[in-house]
């Protein structure tokens, strides 16, 4: 195991409405809701919904502002992560192609990539793209939700791909800053790995040197960030000296996020990164009731109901 940077955490989209969120993750995809809190940065409310398998997991979290209620708009391009892709059981696609399509998620593309088969579908309230990748070797056990049988449930993140006008300095930083390493080419997807690339970790870096450049500010229809685990804080202390020593000096303070501690990076590819340290998701709720209220940080804790009438971004599980 990387005792540095180590595999998929989370990923973080900015997305329409909350409802346009649960219908996709929790109800079609059968993530679990593991927590319903608000996004912390400025001053507007709006929700942060975290979809994972039951236990919250690092490498199963979707995390979700839905930004339609603000009314930005944000325009996917290069310099982001342009896709997600989750990790499903060998043969699975078959019987996710009908229930995607049963549930009026358009299918964009059924092809293979690096040799494994990839149904690649649209957020039907949002712009955004994800896909699912057929893994005989993913022996993570099963997301629970969505009455969906356990030999077709996903089990977590399997990659994330990168897109980006030029890769010279992103191949540069994702070798000596993130210490992964390439495993090969499949057109213009270059894969990077760390600890051997198990499903979690591994980032594929999309080529398309004539792609619009994406926002980079918070919207609707764009994936803000994705974030790498870090086993301590000396190691988030450490990767953030070492990647400021080769230069790269855009890296953030550190953040408290109420479940993680992170820093934020701007990857010479455009996209932004995160190394996060995990605090756990019991730390305000029970771990048996994890996702079923809102729960704010403590110094909204006294305006809880005014927040919530003032969210008017309302959704229902059932
Ligand atoms: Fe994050």
């Amino acid at each position: 195991m990387s005792d540095r940077i180590g595999g998929l955490h989370h990923i973080t989209l900015c997305t329409g409405s909350a409802q346009g969120d649960v219908d996709l993750f929790y109800k079609t995809l059968g993530m679990s809701l593991v927590k319903q809190t608000l996004l912390y940065d400025g001053s507007a409310p709006i929700y942060h919904l975290y979809f994972g398998n039951d236990t919250g997991d690092a490498g199963t979290l979707t995390t979700a502002f839905p930004f339609r209620r603000d009314g930005r708009k944000a325009k996917r391009g290069s310099g982001q992560i342009d896709l997600c892709c989750y990790s499903v059981p060998l043969g699975a696609n078959t019987y996710w192609k009908e229930r995607l399509t049963e549930r009026g998620v358009t299918i964009t593309k059924d092809y293979e990539r690096f040799g494994a088969r990839i149904l690649q579908f649209e957020h039907p309230d949002c712009n955004l793209t994800f896909e699912l990748i057929e893994e005989p070797n993913d022996l993570r056990k099963p997301f629970v939700g969505g009455g969906i049988p356990p030999e077709y449930a996903i089990r977590g993140f399997h990659n994330w791909t990168v897109l980006t006008r030029d890769t010279e300095d992103m191949d540069f930083f994702m070798k000596e800053a993130w210490n992964y390493t390439p495993l090969g080419t499949d057109g213009s997807f270059t894969r990077y790995a760390v600890d051997g690339g198990e499903v979690a970790k591994i980032i594929d870096v999309n080529h398309q040197p004539d792609a619009r450049p994406g926002s980079w500010f918070y919207g609707e229809g764009m994936i803000h960030h994705g974030a790498f685990g870090v086993p301590s804080l000396d190691v988030q202390d450490q990767v953030k000296a070492e990647v400021e020593g080769l230069g790269l000096t855009d890296f953030s303070d550190r953040k408290h996020r109420g479940y993680f501690q992170s820093i934020y990076v701007r990857t010479p590819g455009g996209a932004l990164f995160e190394a996060t340290h995990s605090l756990g998701f019991d730390v305000d709720e029970p771990a048996d009731k994890l996702g079923q209220e809102l729960q704010v940080s403590p110094q909204f804790r006294s305006q809880k109901a005014e927040i919530e009438r003032a969210l008017n971004d309302p959704f229902v599980l059932a």
